[in-house]
């Protein structure tokens, strides 16, 4: 008989079609939670679960019995409870590596849109405002040559470096758990303490995985540390930023401007006080979000999950533990 495999939310057709021909497959659209019957038969059946967003921890897996394997399409993996799945035998994976410049690239246009204030001229000009010479009231600021703060550089942090080094003419400043002398070298770039690079950035771009570590990075504190001509960018995720500080920073001045890419609830409501601000530009979480870099994810993560399934290593195992005492 046929492994059961539950594709969850963001999977694409050419991953389903791979996972179909060998497994079966039963797809849902990434709404459902533990109380949809229809959801928690499946996952009371399943062998593996490839997908984006959902929560699993332990009630979610004492949901299903039979999961050997759950392979994440994204690289971020704060959605695993790796402790609860390790203690299971559940290998769990992400999708490092084929992300990394379509993120960059969207992060770095987050902060160039939020720095020349794109989206709100962009609105000026379609509404029929633009009937004589820009006033300087709606001049942006620069982004060459101006210090660029990058908060974690993992693979996706090194690329905004790059685009911001490389082709922006940028300072680069970063904070990271380790020192990365190979980012030092390529991009001339300095490590900084978190508080000091907060104090020097004209940009601080917070690329951090979450963590327990990493939940609330941003503060009161923090933002205040910020110079009040500086810009604030989000790409990693909401929880990593007190939402309440952030829109006390930038209603008070105490910071210029935020690009924010994720918030803490995704989607975010339409009357979420950072949606009401002139001075946040906002994107709904589209750091990987192109067809050719969805697609490699997928399909990475559907190598990962058919790997688990056949009792062979993944390509991106995140808990070595949990297939090592399987054996
Ligand atoms: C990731 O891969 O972690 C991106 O943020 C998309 O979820």
């Amino acid at each position: 008989m046929k492994q059961k495999v539950i594709a969850y939310g963001r999977v694409r057709e050419k991953a389903q079609e791979q996972l179909r021909e060998k497994y079966d497959l039963h797809v849902f659209s990434g709404e459902e939670d533990l109380n949809d019957k229809a959801f928690t038969e499946a996952l009371a059946e399943a062998d593996g679960i490839i997908g984006l967003g959902m929560q699993v921890d332990a009630d979610f897996l004492a949901h299903a019995p039979k999961l050997k394997g759950i392979s994440n399409v994204s690289v971020g993996y704060d959605n695993l409870d790796l402790e609860e799945l390790t203690k299971r035998g559940i290998a769990a994976t992400n999708t490092p590596g084929v992300l990394n410049d379509t993120t960059a690239d969207a992060i770095f246009g987050l902060l160039l849109a939020t720095a020349r204030r794109i989206p709100e001229l962009d609105r000026y000009v379609k509404v029929g405002n633009w009937k004589s010479g820009l006033s300087d009231s709606k001049f942006g600021i620069d982004v060459h040559h101006r210090k660029l703060g990058i908060i974690g550089m993992g693979r996706i942090g090194e690329a905004i470096a790059k685009r911001g080094y490389g082709g922006f003419d940028m300072e680069i400043l970063y904070h990271n758990r380790s020192r990365k002398p190979e980012v030092e070298e390529k991009y001339e770039a300095a490590y900084r303490e978190l508080d000091d690079l907060l104090q020097e950035a004209d940009y601080v771009c917070l690329m951090t995985p979450l963590t327990p570590d990493t939940r609330h990075l941003m503060g009161r504190e923090q933002f205040k540390r910020m110079k009040e001509d500086a810009i604030f960018v989000n790409g990693s995720r909401g929880e990593t930023v007190d939402e309440d500080a952030l829109v006390e920073a930038l209603q008070q001045g105490e910071i210029l401007a935020a690009g924010l890419d994720v918030f803490q609830e995704e989607p975010v409501p339409a009357d979420h006080p950072l949606l009401q601000l002139e001075n946040t530009v906002t994107t709904p979480h589209i750091g990987s979000a192109t067809d050719a870099t969805e697609d490699k994810m997928s399909l990475l993560a559907s190598q990962n999950l058919d790997a688990v399934l056949q009792g062979r290593r993944p390509p991106n195992l995140l808990n070595e533990a949990a297939m090592r005492d399987n054996k």
